[in-house]
């Protein structure tokens, strides 16, 4: 899995996000429940089990995340366990969680100064007002799309205005219920 080596202070952050075949993240009403709702049987897809999929995670060491995800991930049921979690935002938020910490500022200097020095497997989970930021800044070093089997017509779109940018294809992996995994290691400038 590990096929990008990462920056050069061997931390490697990867952006994760699943994504309508149309380009968004979420419906305008933040609706989410469309990603519950898998298409019909891709027989040549692959399946992960519940044990596979909790090994994986725990090789994430910590989650960031901007303060509209951490909201609406709170009031969802939430999904990212007691790994460290760094919330973005420029507000005072309430702590609902002890692994959850708020950083308001500069997002090279997170980068640089919390977050590489103590984590090496970083996942930047949404949303995409954050993602749009650390891929202008040039922070990603991975892209992990899931596309689900949905138009949604309308919602909030994952990567907005971007400005053309190579990244290099690196794995593609279709599962039985329809999703398909697009990753991509960041391009040389
Ligand atoms: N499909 C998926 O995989 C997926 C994944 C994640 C989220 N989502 C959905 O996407 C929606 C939220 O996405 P979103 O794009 O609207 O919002 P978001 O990126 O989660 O959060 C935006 C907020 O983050 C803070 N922020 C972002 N950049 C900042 C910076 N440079 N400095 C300081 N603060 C910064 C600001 O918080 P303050 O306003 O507090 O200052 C901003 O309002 C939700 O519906 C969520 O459920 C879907």
């Amino acid at each position: 899995m590990a096929y990008s080596e990462g920056n050069t202070t061997g931390s490697k952050i990867t952006l994760h996000m699943v994504s309508s075949l149309d380009g968004f993240i979420a419906k305008k009403d933040n609706n989410v429940s469309w990603l519950e709702s898998p298409g019909s049987v891709y027989e040549a897809g692959v399946s992960i089990s519940p044990e596979e999929a909790a090994a994986f995670v725990k090789t994430i060491d910590c989650y960031v995340l901007g303060s509209r995800t951490y909201e609406h991930a709170l009031e969802l049921g939430w999904p990212y366990g007691d790994t460290p979690t760094v919330v973005v935002t420029g507000r005072k938020l309430p702590s609902a969680k002890k692994s959850v910490e708020f950083y308001s500022g500069d997002l090279k200097t997170l980068v640089e100064e919390k977050l590489a020095p103590r984590y090496r497997n970083i996942w930047l989970v949404g949303g995409a007002m954050l993602c749009q930021r650390f891929l202008s800044l040039g922070l990603v070093d991975e892209i992990r799309l899931m596309i689900a089997p949905v138009l949604l017509g309308d919602g909030v779109w994952l990567f907005g205005s971007m400005t053309e940018e190579r990244w290099n294809l690196k794995n593609v992996v279709a599962y039985k219920n329809g999703f398909v995994e697009l990753s991509y290691s960041a391009g040389t400038a």
